[in-house]
């Protein structure tokens, strides 16, 4: 067992990380909420046959009350419309000021529960039950809570950190390659923008099977990385930007496959590459360090490149909620192991996009 704390004054929460975890699930809740007696859980459609009873069994053993919302499955469910039916929901479970909401499940469970609980008697507890490695190494922590809207992706959203954050590490046995792979992106990011210790720990436990044989010293440290970005910089108003390494232009792959074509971990990793081979066009990171992320990305299934067009990058730096006017913050390595925040014009970031497009 692997166990973390967030400090964030009167709203700090803990991190464990173990097997079996979801069955210690109400234990766990009651020490974190000692004055809820009702806890409404958000799941999905994927999740919900395999974890639910076990989490509404052992919440119930703890003498809470439960009440349960399953959701369909994949990123449509991060919508304004099943938010109005999670308030309708927990309007009808009676759930109070003291109650509160338990998300079981991805990123997007995660996200869609999250932000229902930050804003339903404005403001629930929330505990984060990850099912996925993306959400445990990434969404599950820091309090980013959002659903989509026509015009972007995580465009309606707050900040709401949980009382608690619970990793089963069992239920990564359950997710296909494809979504093991995806939270490998964000897994390597970390390596990337803050402990080159860790990339090459990576490197030399190339695979599924190798990374699980070590995966509470992964959790440990990705969230332990995130944990002290997220406690300098909670609103994201400064270092927390370097946690979207690969991200600006990943967003233009996901828009470039409509986002059906690329999940969110295949886009940043090409994207993580792109980055630092721009930083070396810029003269900011060191040549070899974009064939090193290649050759990791690569080992665990992700693509290294990915087609786009000008028309895509354009949108994605237009839209991207980080880059203020006419300029673009990117985040560049100035070596494995360091992210920094690189502002440069837009149309200069169009351009080199398209050098390095012929090259
Ligand atoms: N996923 C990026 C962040 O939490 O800031």
């Amino acid at each position: 067992m692997k166990m973390l704390q967030v400090g964030l004054g009167d709203r700090s929460y803990p991190i464990y990380m173990a097997p079996g975890l979801l069955d210690q699930a109400g234990m766990y809740c009651r020490s974190a909420l000692p004055r809820a007696e009702k806890i409404f859980v958000v799941t999905d459609s994927n999740v919900a046959p395999l974890y639910l009873d076990a989490l509404t069994g052992s919440l119930r053993a703890a003498g809470f009350r439960t009440a349960c919302r399953v959701v369909p499955a994949g990123e449509s469910a991060k919508r304004p419309e099943l938010l109005f039916r999670l308030w309708e929901d927990m309007a009808a479970a009676r759930l109070t000021r003291t109650d509160a909401v338990a998300a079981l499940g991805g990123g997007v469970v995660g996200d869609l529960a999250g932000f229902a609980a930050a804003t339903f008697l404005r403001g629930v507890d929330l505990v984060q039950l990850p099912t996925t490695l993306l959400a445990q190494v990434d969404s599950s922590v820091g309090g980013k809570v959002a659903v989509d809207l026509p015009a972007g992706k995580n465009l309606a959203g707050a900040f709401w950190q949980p009382r608690l954050v619970l990793m089963d590490t069992d239920t990564l046995s359950t997710l296909e390659d494809r979504t093991f792979s995806d939270g490998m992106a964000e897994v390597i990011k970390y390596g990337c923008i803050r402990d080159e210790g860790f990339f090459r720990l990576l490197e030399a436990h190339p695979g599924r099977r190798a990374v699980m044989e070590h995966i509470e010293e992964v959790l440990y440290t990705c969230c332990g990385l995130k944990r002290d970005v997220v406690e300098k910089d909670e609103r994201d108003t400064g270092e927390r930007m370097i946690l979207n390494f690969g991200h600006t232009l990943g967003h233009a792959y996901e828009r470039a496959g409509r986002y059906e074509t690329w999940t969110h971990g295949q886009a940043v990793s090409a994207g993580m590459v792109l980055a630092a081979r721009l930083g070396a066009a810029l003269g900011v990171t060191p040549p070899e360090t974009a064939g090193e992320i290649r050759a990791l990305a690569t080992a665990f299934g992700l693509p290294a490149a990915i087609d786009c067009s000008q028309e895509d990058y354009a949108a994605a730096i237009g839209l991207d909620k980080k880059g203020a006017g006419e300029d673009i913050t990117l985040v560049l390595l100035a070596r494995l192991g360091k992210a920094i925040l690189h502002k440069l014009p837009k149309a200069e970031l169009l351009s080199l996009l398209a050098a390095e497009e012929h090259r």
